[in-house]
């Protein structure tokens, strides 16, 4: 097996062989020895601008998870490739939703609202996806009038869907659609959760016709473990503590913590913090641990002393990437993703409505 240096060495030769051709691009929760050879590095929302604005990259090669660099397939020219250094890295949030159960919650809601009067101009209900879903997902959401969201712009995208609908489907994760949506005043009582097994008769038809937003059973199980009680020992051994907080955390620990964001809102909120700040963060601990050796001026760690990586982002290993570059460096495209022109068509169209409800 290669050795660290030795595959620094050849990770380096081939892209500067490769210059200007190739853009490697970087998700916050990589681990370091990949990271340290990302272009750009950023959370979801910045990583798929930034795939949109790199025209000049014949290959994005893409340090992240699956639909991550779907996305960036969606979003980049018909030239360009994008190439996931280890086909094995997938999110297994996105794997909680799948086309087919959507489709048949959807057909269900239709049945239900069929009757609601129109005369309000909104629809019935708008499907909002967040970003960790397949590509075919997004394009179900596209052709059905609905939004991508990612954790950096769910207010936004929330309030988008409400300007056009009476309520929102939200998937795959319920953590983010419900933290954001109690953020902007929507009662508990107005966000059941989708429950296929549950005949749509009584007392569930009344729920989902008082519903503001139907929330679907994902979760990410790297921030599932996260717990109220890890912020108040926190606290309680770091009085001071600004507690962060994924907002893929379970309610309680958003609600205990001092501020909800994405990656790239913490890796800001502590580069911004006058020095000697104490942070106990509540995500992935890769991504912990290099704030914390890029910030020795503050105390940096991590919610769960148990330590939480995410294991499908840790799939990228940098002999997949240097396996990967030198491919290229050959004429060889290996582990390119590719959406099928169909469902890229749909998906994009559900990413530009994204791209264009910034605030
Ligand atoms: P960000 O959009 O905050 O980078 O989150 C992506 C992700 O998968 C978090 O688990
Ligand atoms: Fe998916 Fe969770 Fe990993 Fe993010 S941290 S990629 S949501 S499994």
């Amino acid at each position: 097996e290669a050795s660290d240096e030795e595959l620094t060495a050849r990770i380096l030769a081939a892209k500067e062989t490769l210059g200007d051709s190739l853009v490697v691009l970087g998700h916050h929760y990589q681990r370091d020895e990949v990271v340290r050879f990302a272009d750009y590095i950023g959370d979801s929302f910045q990583l798929a601008n930034a795939a949109l604005t790199r025209e000049q990259a014949k290959y994005i090669v893409f340090c992240g998870v699956h639909f991550m660099a779907e996305t960036a397939d969606v979003l980049s020219t018909d030239e360009q490739k994008v190439i996931l250094p280890n086909l094995a890295a997938g999110c297994s949030m996105a794997d909680m939703a799948d086309e087919s159960s959507v489709e048949e919650c959807w057909e269900q809601l239709m049945d239900l609202y069929a009757d609601e009067s129109d005369a309000d101009g909104l629809a019935s209900v708008i499907p909002v996806t967040y970003m960790n879903c397949s590509a075919a997902l997004k394009a179900f959401v596209g052709k059905h009038g609905g939004i991508v969201c990612t954790s950096s712009n769910a207010a936004t995208v929330l309030e988008w869907a409400f300007e056009r609908g009476r309520r929102v489907l939200f998937f795959p994760d319920q953590h983010l659609g419900r933290n954001t949506a109690k953020a902007m005043g929507v009662p508990l009582e107005q966000m059941p959760m989708w429950n296929p097994r549950k005949p749509l008769g009584g007392n569930e038809a009344t729920t989902l016709l008082d519903a503001k937003v139907i929330l679907w059973h994902g979760f990410c199980s790297v921030h599932k473990r996260f717990t109220v009680s890890q912020i108040e020992r926190a606290r309680k051994e770091h009085p001071g503590v600004r507690i962060l907080a994924h907002p893929e955390c379970p309610m309680p620990v958003v609600d205990a913590a001092d501020e909800a964001g994405s990656t790239d809102y913490i890796q800001k909120a502590v580069a911004n913090a006058p020095a000697g700040s104490v942070f106990g963060i509540a995500t992935e601990i890769n991504m912990v641990n290099r704030l914390a050796a890029q910030h020795p001026e503050h105390t940096i760690f991590c919610l769960d002393p148990v330590i939480c990586p995410c294991s499908t982002m840790y799939r990228i290993h940098p002999g997949y990437l240097a396996w990967v570059l030198e491919a290229l460096v050959d004429g060889v495209v290996l582990n390119q993703i590719t959406v099928p022109a169909g469902i890229a068509a749909d998906a994009k169209v559900a990413l530009e409505r994204m791209l264009a409800a910034r605030p």
